[in-house]
């Protein structure tokens, strides 16, 4: 049985602070696959790499992601909420972690979250289908969402590019809307793949991308699962 691709959930985000520079290299020298990230827009239309869509947690400044320009949210310190050690950590841009996959000897897959499922950023599909176009990307990146109706406007305007539909729980009809929105894959927590959804979804062609694993127990048994890919706050746990 092939083992799992490991993906860094929000980079190495277990170790620094996460979806910063410094998670996303730390991951990459440790030899992950790939990185998962949470993409969102600035009130200047700019796309920043933030998890929630508050700046509150992850930084020292409060607010809504929306209602900052790039200039300012990029001004706030993201890595003093962490540990000390990494006081003065900027948030970073989609366009930024695109130009670092283009340096020599980067080879990461890259998994976009496309955080909409609470704020609706008017035009973030063709923005991020723009940028991934303009730094030819395509082969190397996965979009996904928790709002199917995200994920459908992004089949709609690019019918080849990879789409995992991300559930939380399971949803009614969870397999009829991957097939609907023509998903190439299902992220989901590891109790879900390892019920009978999971081997369904499986045999209806869904491979099964999961989150978040830190457990050992659990990877191995997502393993005898056959799921595709592990997204991890500890990747060197697992690489
Ligand atoms: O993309 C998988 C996972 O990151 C989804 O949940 O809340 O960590 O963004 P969350
Ligand atoms: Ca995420």
């Amino acid at each position: 049985m092939s083992k799992p691709a490991i993906f860094a959930h929000r980079g190495a985000s277990g170790e620094f602070p996460e979806n910063t520079m410094m998670a996303f290299e730390e991951a990459k020298r440790i030899g992950v696959a790939g990185i998962e990230l949470d993409v969102q827009l600035t009130k200047d239309e700019q796309l920043v790499i933030i998890h929630d869509e508050r700046v509150d947690r992850t930084t020292d400044g409060t607010g809504f992601v929306k209602d900052f320009t790039l200039a300012d949210i990029t001004a706030l310190d993201a890595g003093s909420w962490f540990s000390p050690n990494f006081a003065g950590e900027r948030l970073t841009t989609l366009n930024t972690v695109f130009a670092w996959m283009k340096e020599e000897g980067n080879h990461l897959r890259l998994n976009i979250e496309l955080k909409n499922d609470q704020i609706r950023y008017l035009g973030l599909e063709e923005k991020v289908l723009a940028l991934i176009k303009e730094y030819d990307l395509e082969e190397r990146i996965i979009i996904s969402s928790f709002n199917p109706f995200s994920l459908q406007r992004v089949r709609m305007l690019n019918a080849s590019i990879e789409i995992g539909y991300l559930i939380f729980g399971m949803p009614d009809n969870a397999l009829w809307i991957a097939q609907e929105i023509e998903a190439n894959a299902i992220h989901c927590q590891a109790e879900y793949a390892l019920s009978a959804f999971g081997e369904a979804a499986m045999q209806a062609g869904f491979p099964l991308r999961i989150y978040t694993v830190n457990d050992e127990a659990e990877y191995k048994q997502l393993v005898a699962a056959g799921v595709e890919v592990i997204m991890t706050d500890f990747p060197d746990r697992f690489q």
